[in-house]
């Protein structure tokens, strides 16, 4: 049996279903539907024009984005808007946003170590993202990294095996005649051995992404 979804958070059910895309951010800065709150600065929602072609899912904010209360500002942030530009997408024409709207982590000395999100925040983050697809209707939804596919596409779905491919979604309710397909996270490439090729990875599943909003 499939395990049950967390319950959509009160400050969503409260909206009406048709409201506005600045609306549901508005309210998402009131969430308390996971613990992931105490320990951020503030909700960091998506970014960008609704509706648009395009939209990107990456993790959750990090300590930048979690600062300034906007997604993908910080290293990954950087490496993201090279490899669009690279791939010869305008980042100013996709909607970017994150699985999980609080920035999860640790105190290590000075610093606040990066935690990765808990399959129950990621769930009780998904009505935020899926009232977003709804009102972005993106024709190409890009996936980034395993949180994000884990929230969309389920646990097993892996990464590495699908990415740069469109996949078999199963998000037809919640965005009818999206393709969907999946990449790395852009901070996997700064985590790598081998930093040029996972950034040339990156543009190249971004580029394939790209060749449907061509058509
Ligand atoms: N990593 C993410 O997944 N999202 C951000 O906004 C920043 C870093």
């Amino acid at each position: 049996m499939a395990p049950r979804r967390p319950d959509p958070p009160d400050v969503l059910l409260a909206l009406p279903p048709d409201a506005p895309l600045d609306e549901v951010a508005q309210a998402a800065r009131h969430c308390t539907n996971c613990p992931l709150y105490r320990n951020a600065t503030m909700t960091v929602f998506g970014e960008g024009p609704a509706p648009a072609p395009l939209m990107l899912v990456g993790e959750q904010p990090g300590d930048k984005e979690d600062l300034q209360g906007h997604p993908f500002v910080g290293p990954a942030g950087r490496v993201l808007d090279r490899a669009l530009a690279d791939a010869g997408v305008d980042r100013g024409a996709a909607y970017v946003t994150n699985a999980v709207k609080h920035f999860k982590w640790k105190p290590a000395g000075k610093v606040r170590l990066h935690q990765k999100p808990s399959a129950g925040e990621v769930g009780a983050c998904r009505p935020w993202l899926v009232a977003e697809i709804e009102r972005v209707d993106p024709r190409v939804l890009v996936v980034m990294g395993a949180t994000a596919a884990q929230s969309l596409l389920g646990p097993s779905f892996r990464v590495t095996r699908h990415r740069g491919e469109w996949v078999d979604h199963g998000l037809d309710e919640v965005a009818p005649g999206a393709r969907v397909t999946a990449t790395i996270h852009p901070s996997a490439v700064l985590r790598s051995d081998d930093r040029d090729a996972a950034y040339a990875s990156l543009v190249d599943d971004l580029r394939f992404a790209a060749t449907a909003l061509a058509s």
